[in-house]
């Protein structure tokens, strides 16, 4: 056996010291230039921060757990494409504290689903789906429709997103709880809903 090699080998203590080298030196070169690359740290064009409306909808999908069956992330593969439109890029999520990319797929996917279907078709489907989609397994959330967008909260989210790096302005901030007043969780979320993938929507 080659003397290195044996030597590597027999004393953990290298093999550790040797192994942690490897992986450090695969990050720096995998993952640190990715923290960098204006391709993924920049927004792609059209791509706007959330509305108030639709960042309080965004936290009610979190809430309600849609992630557990819907993803948000087209691949790049062609059944993919010809279904959903466009495949996901980097700058579509930068705005995205938590991003929404998701690993199950139970429904498809909602990366491009904004204008898909009408606002009043989102309504008839989230207070229960079999009433568009006769067979539909998707649970009911019909409570949606009668409870109000806690707008008090908004204030601080926004201030806690801009300090992760999302352009909010001072007015954006100020006017939040106004532009959600007298709104449902149902408007909420619809808007969420129709607002995303537009900016690659009608590209292939
Ligand atoms: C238990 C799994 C499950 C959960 C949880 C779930 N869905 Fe679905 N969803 C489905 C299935 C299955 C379909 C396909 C049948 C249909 O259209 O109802 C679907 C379809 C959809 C569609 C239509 C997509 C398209 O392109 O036709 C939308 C929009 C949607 N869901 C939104 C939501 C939202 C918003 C939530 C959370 C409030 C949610 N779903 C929670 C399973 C789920």
């Amino acid at each position: 056996m080659n003397r290195v090699q044996k030597l590597i080998e027999e004393k953990v203590g290298w093999l550790i010291v040797l192994t942690v080298l490897v992986i450090s030196v695969a990050m720096m070169v995998e993952i640190l230039p990715l923290m960098f690359m204006k391709s993924v740290t920049q927004p792609i064009k059209d791509v706007k921060p959330y509305t108030a409306l639709q960042l309080a909808g965004r936290d009610i999908y979190i809430r309600e757990g849609c992630y557990n069956c819907h993803s948000q992330m087209i691949r790049p593969f062609r059944a993919e494409t010809e279904r959903y439109g466009h495949f996901s890029v980097a700058g579509e999520s930068v705005y995205d504290h938590p991003f929404q990319w998701g690993s199950k797929r139970t429904g498809p996917d909602l990366a491009r689903v904004g204008g898909r279907y009408s606002d009043e078709w989102h309504r008839a489907h989230l207070i229960r789906p079999q009433d568009v989609v006769p067979e539909s397994i998707m649970p009911p959330f019909p409570w949606l429709a009668s409870s109000k967008v806690d707008a008090e909260s908004l204030p601080a989210k926004m201030t806690a997103l801009r300090r992760l790096g999302v352009p909010y302005t001072d007015a954006d901030i100020a006017d939040s709880v106004k532009a959600v007043e007298g709104k449902t969780e149902m408007d909420a979320i619809i808007a969420y809903l129709q607002g995303l993938g537009l900016a690659l929507k009608n590209k292939r």
